[in-house]
């Protein structure tokens, strides 16, 4: 003894490594064994740290990464409705628990250090102060209600036209389109004006790979890899030459940083002159305060991290639902023949327009909206909260303590077979049952989330999809160009990211 002794003090590094083996050594026995989640079952290495969840969801190829969502399923079927995530985290998959998570005013808060990997951490999608939050939503919450949206219908008709042009452009070259691309570019183009009162053009991009929705698709996988290495954050402070040089992403990011600010800055002078858009945007909300509601603009860095966030989280998310809707549709004869029959009554030519109100009447279009809401989950990843003070009981018994990090995957409830039947069947037809079955349902149906920490862009979101999926089917004859079930097959990298592309052919239908 007395000479490991001597050896260690003869030896400064040697006894710093000893302490650090021995402190890695008792923390590990100590949250595997002792801590009070060691009940739970799981991987050893997710009781220990973020390990677990990189090596599952950090990879460069398709199928290798973004799996901690498809690993999860695999073992909560086998090891239970509860397992453990994290040091300070545990998993759950029981659906019926999912209301008691998310729930108008639920004391199961956003944990910061989960959000600050969005890196606005004032937002209202990070936000986790619940005070907080309901000041920073107070001006976008009503200018987000439905009644406000019937205000934005020619607006996004605008760009539905205009999404149909370029189709057509790529027709005529005889090439097919990408719709992964161009659908996200419809979503872009509709949030972004809506939120500057000006789009940001996604739609002109030639090959629909403009800038936004560049940085977006490429910036929410990069998120798992900033959740396991939050030091990748320090790159930002690091002069900018230097920077772009190490990546072309935080390049793209910053262009686009600076692109939003010029935005900021054209709307304020716009404003300033008199000049307002005819319907309501974000800008104009953002900049009226509301001391009533504790609502105090924000400055500048603020208002581009508000913008920036809510079109980033309108974007890849609206996208996605309306490409995997309209690939299930097209490659769906039965569901494709009836959706049109049903269309026609509205829309009798393929030009004839129908204010929204009547598209949203209609029963067979709401039920494959629905379904494709079901099955696209574009907000698929588990949405953690932390327990509160008291500490919550699980269904079966066993107690989670507060501070905890608890969550649940919408994904894992939509594609829950003790809720939906065959939910690996896209079947619009499930929407169309007894009332009392579509109410069972429609409890589970939690694409947007549930609760205070929703989805506040909903009603756009469901605006953007029926006009999106009415319009184009009613006037294109969709034909696959080659693709096939395996390219559709996703990997959970924030948004679900398509191992291969959505090609078609868009053929305009003459009657
Ligand atoms: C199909 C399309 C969409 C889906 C599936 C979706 C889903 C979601 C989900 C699940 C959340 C909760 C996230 C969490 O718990 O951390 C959320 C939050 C949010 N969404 Fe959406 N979203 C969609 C479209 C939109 C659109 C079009 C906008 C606005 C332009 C938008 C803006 C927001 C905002 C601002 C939040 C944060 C709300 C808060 O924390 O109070 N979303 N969305």
């Amino acid at each position: 003894m007395d000479a490991i002794v001597q050896t260690l003090l003869a030896h400064p590094w040697l006894a710093a490594l000893t302490v650090f083996l021995c402190w890695h050594a008792t923390r590990a026995v100590y949250l595997i064994y002792l801590s009070p989640l060691a009940i739970f079952p799981g991987s050893k290495w997710a009781a220990l740290g973020e390990y677990w969840e990189a090596y599952w969801n950090i990879g460069t190829r398709p199928g290798q990464k973004g799996q901690t969502l498809f690993k999860l399923e695999e073992m909560h079927k086998r090891l239970g409705a509860a397992l453990r995530m994290g040091p300070n985290e545990v998993h759950v998959y029981d659906p019926q628990f999912y209301h008691k998570l998310y729930f108008p005013n639920s004391k199961f808060y956003k944990d910061p250090s989960m959000h600050k990997v969005l890196g606005a951490p004032t937002s209202t999608l990070a936000e986790s102060d619940p005070i907080r939050h309901k000041q920073r939503k107070a001006p976008l919450e009503p200018l987000f209600a439905k009644r406000n949206m019937q205000a934005l219908e020619p607006m996004l008709m605008e760009h539905v036209n205009h999404c149909c042009g370029r189709f057509d452009e790529f027709y005529d070259a005889g090439k097919p389109v990408s719709m992964e691309w161009a659908l996200k570019s419809l979503a872009m183009d509709m949030v972004s004006q809506f939120a500057f009162g000006k789009s940001l053009g996604a739609l002109d991009d030639p090959e629909f790979k403009s800038l936004p929705v560049q940085v977006f698709k490429q910036y929410l996988p990069s998120l798992h890899i900033i959740k396991a290495f939050p030091f990748i954050r320090l790159l930002h402070k690091l002069p900018r030459w230097l920077t772009h040089r190490m990546s072309r992403s935080i390049a793209m990011g910053h262009e686009l940083e600076q692109f939003a600010a010029r935005r900021i800055d054209d709307f304020v002078a716009q404003k300033d002159a008199g000049k307002l858009p005819s319907f309501p945007t974000i800008m104009e909300r953002l900049l009226i305060p509301i001391p009533e509601k504790g609502y105090i603009v924000p400055d500048k860095q603020g208002l581009r991290d508000e913008i920036l966030t809510t079109i980033s989280a309108g974007d890849d998310t609206t996208g996605i639902a309306n490409m995997v809707t309209l690939y299930n549709i097209v490659r769906n004869p039965v569901i494709h023949s009836r959706l049109l029959a049903e269309l026609k009554t509205v829309l009798p030519e393929p030009e004839s327009h129908a204010p929204y109100p009547e598209l949203e009447k209609l029963p067979y279009l709401t039920a494959v909206i629905k379904e494709g809401l079901r099955y696209s989950s574009p907000a698929a990843s588990r949405t953690p909260r932390l327990v509160p003070p008291g500490g919550v009981t699980l269904p079966d018994g066993r107690y989670v303590p507060a501070g905890t990090r608890i969550g649940m995957a919408i994904y894992h409830i939509h594609y829950n077979d003790s809720i939906f039947e065959n939910p690996r069947t896209f079947d619009p037809d499930r929407w169309l049952q007894a009332p009392e079955e579509v109410a069972r349902l429609s409890r589970f149906m939690v694409a947007f989330s549930r609760g205070s920490r929703s989805c506040l862009g909903i009603n756009l979101a469901y605006m953007e999809m029926y006009m999106a999926i009415g319009y184009l089917i009613r006037r294109f004859d969709f034909q696959l160009a080659g693709t096939t079930p395996a390219d559709m097959a996703w990997d959970d990298m924030v948004v679900p990211e398509f191992h291969g592309e959505l090609l078609v052919v868009p053929k305009r239908r003459d009657s």
